[in-house]
């Protein structure tokens, strides 16, 4: 069986991961420890940064996983600053923001980072569009889901099993997944 070190505090995370994973073979080892976060507008370069540093450091193949909401009626708002905007304001603030807000599509995005020892990093991006809602909704997933509005429910609503079939977490991987059964 293959394993991978994946980098992250985030129990939600780690749970989606390792339950895609597992159905392809791959056992997936949590490692709570970090990595230093480049500060950029993009997640590409952070989730590259974050893997090679960690899998340079273990001398394991590492992934890790960057992800952001980006509302358009907030020109992406908050994208890159999705975890320190969660911490500081929470959906309620949020959803105030969006308040007089018409437009309300948002997407979510996740790039997966992976890299061997060694080796360049790569980069899996997953996105899946939708609405931002006008409450919560929802007990289940973790962060923006009660607020994430996907054909109607919300990930919160959908539950983690049909989050896991079409969440942008879920692409990212399979796009990685395209490729590593391609090496393997
Ligand atoms: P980071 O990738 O750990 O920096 O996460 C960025 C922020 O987005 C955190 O506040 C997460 O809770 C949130 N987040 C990441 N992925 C998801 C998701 O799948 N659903 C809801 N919120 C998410």
């Amino acid at each position: 069986m293959h394993k991978i070190v994946f980098v992250t505090g985030n129990k939600g995370k780690f749970a989606e991961v390792r339950d895609i994973l597992k159905a392809f073979g791959i056992e997936v080892i949590q490692n709570k420890d970090g990595y230093p976060e480049l500060q950029e507008d993009e997640l590409e370069p952070i989730a590259a940064y974050g893997a090679q540093y960690v899998a340079n450091n273990l001398i394991m193949p590492v992934m890790v996983d960057d992800s952001g909401i980006f509302i358009r009626a907030l020109n992406g708002f908050p994208g890159p600053y999705s975890r320190f905007v969660e911490d500081k304001l929470g959906n309620p603030k949020v959803l105030k923001l969006m308040e007089d807000e018409e437009d309300r599509t948002a997407y979510f995005k996740t790039v997966i980072g992976y890299c061997e020892p060694g080796e360049e990093p790569l980069v899996f991006p997953g996105v899946v569009e939708g609405k931002i809602a006008y409450e919560e909704r929802g007990s289940g997933g973790f962060g923006y889901d009660p607020i994430f509005e996907y054909q109607g429910m919300t990930f919160g609503e959908l539950g983690d099993a049909e989050k896991n079939k079409v969440s942008h977490r879920r692409r990212a991987i399979d796009k990685f997944l395209e490729w590593f059964e391609s090496k393997t």
